[in-house]
């Protein structure tokens, strides 16, 4: 086992290792598939997982995890090369999206079912007839008509609540909720988010997208992107898609997998403090009506700032250190980041039980700093993995090339800002931390 003082010293001596940057894919590479259904923060690009399997299976059969499965990057990778995929998210918003990118459907089928919907008239005359005239009444859930209230105008709000009606008058459960993903990823650019913020801010200004002109863009783009997956899927999963795709939203210390089943996994966890998923995947939640509480919801998250224990304490010493050194500056931040931590740790509990004897777990993440104190999470992630019975294997240390993600945060509240306003350094470069079990 490596002692804290050996952790940080292989993490300082570390260089960048070029081969895992990326920088010559372009949008198109790293959207492909279905890849670019919905807009999610921090989601790493497929490329990095694929790189990661080409290296650690080699094996025809094999299970991948993901414990933060986000908008399913892992997973979808998995599905793409026949491989049994499984994890978990909190966020219910994620699950649908990741269920959705992973289920290829049959071009022809679909292309059947989009037409349906926006042109021909099975329906009270057809969509754009629905929409323009009063013949339905929109869909929008009671218990949060305050907050749609406050995020959409009068108009959008009517004309979306009747583009969900009618998505809801699907009966083939595979496409409505392929409808759903497209309405769900809309909802930011047709209300009056300010654009580009992840923090739920409301811009009066702003002049929102029409929502059906939105929502078919969003559908053509969708369609091309599961014609291209439906191509690349192999036909074993594609006619026995639940043999292969086992994603639940629960907690990532409750996978739904037996014990030392799993051959690799590859994650990337919250951050402590960053971002509020819950807060950020509002505009969905409220939409598609995913959570009576928000309240209540967030406190499920890993890394909120919404939690903290009283009694337990953290195993890694490099934790512990920070968790000191931040006490002195903000008590309640301290906090903060030992729950985070500590949630951590028994997520790599849960990672050493799945995983087979031989098998790896890869954690993507970053070092960040906190009203100055700097947050070793990569540092504390692989002294963490060793308590819960793994070796570190492997540290990669990558940059992250500006397109792909937000560079900077707020060294105050340590949330991600926009460029010009942040004065810190977010990411210029991460980690892939890689325990191996056995
Ligand atoms: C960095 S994102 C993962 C992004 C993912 N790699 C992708 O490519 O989309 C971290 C995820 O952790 C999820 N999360 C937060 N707390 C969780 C918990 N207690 N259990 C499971 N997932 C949780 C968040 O909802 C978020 O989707």
């Amino acid at each position: 086992m490596k002692s804290p003082e050996e952790i940080l010293d292989l993490f300082n001596t570390k260089k960048i290792d070029k081969d895992w940057s990326f920088v010559e894919y372009k949008p198109s590479d790293t959207g492909k598939w279905t890849h670019d259904y919905h807009r999610y923060p921090a989601k790493f690009i497929p490329q990095l997982v694929e790189k990661l399997i080409d290296e650690y299976v080699s094996e025809k059969v094999a299970h991948i995890n993901d414990p933060f499965y986000g908008c399913g990057t892992t997973i979808v990778t998995a599905i793409s090369r026949g491989f049994k995929a499984s994890g978990t998210d909190i966020n219910k918003v994620s699950y649908l999206i990741t269920k959705v990118k992973s289920t290829p459907i049959d071009p022809d089928y679909l292309d059947k079912k989009i037409n349906e919907f926006l042109s021909k008239e099975p329906l009270l005359g057809g969509i754009q007839k629905i929409l323009s005239e009063d013949v339905i009444q929109p869909f929008i859930p009671e218990t949060h008509f305050e907050r749609i209230n406050y995020w959409f105008t009068e108009q959008n709000k009517i004309e979306l609540g009747k583009i969900l009606r009618v998505i809801n008058y699907e009966d083939d459960e595979i496409i409505r909720n392929f409808f759903l993903v497209a309405f769900s990823h809309i909802l930011k650019n047709c209300s009056i988010w300010l654009q580009g913020s992840t923090k739920p801010t409301r811009d009066l200004n702003k002049i929102p997208n029409k929502p059906f002109d939105a929502f078919k863009r969003q559908l053509t783009k969708m369609q091309k992107g599961n014609n291209a997956f439906y191509k690349t899927v192999p036909k074993k999963v594609l006619d026995n898609l639940d043999d292969y795709l086992n994603i639940k939203i629960d907690d990532a210390r409750e996978q739904p997998v037996g014990d030392a089943t799993v051959d690799l996994i590859i994650s990337s966890s919250p951050y402590v403090t960053s971002y509020e998923y819950a807060d950020l995947h509002q505009l969905s939640t409220i939409w598609l009506d995913l959570a009576e509480n928000l309240k209540e919801y967030r406190k499920e998250f890993i890394g909120t700032a919404y939690k903290m224990y009283e009694t337990r304490k953290v195993r890694s010493k490099i934790a512990t250190r920070i968790v000191n050194e931040m006490f002195d500056i903000s008590p309640k931040m301290a906090k903060e980041i030992e729950a985070f931590f500590i949630d951590m740790e028994e997520v790599f509990d849960e990672n050493f039980r799945i995983l087979k004897n031989g098998g790896r777990c890869c954690y993507v993440i970053g070092d960040t700093r906190l009203k100055g104190v700097d947050i070793l999470n990569a540092e504390v992630f692989a002294e963490s993995l060793q308590y819960s019975g793994f070796k570190v294997d492997r540290i990669i240390k990558r940059e992250i090339p500006l397109k792909i993600l937000p560079q900077k945060r707020d060294e105050e509240t340590g949330r991600f800002a926009s460029n010009d306003n942040a004065n810190s350094e977010a990411y210029p470069v991460e980690y892939i931390v890689i325990g191996l079990k056995g």
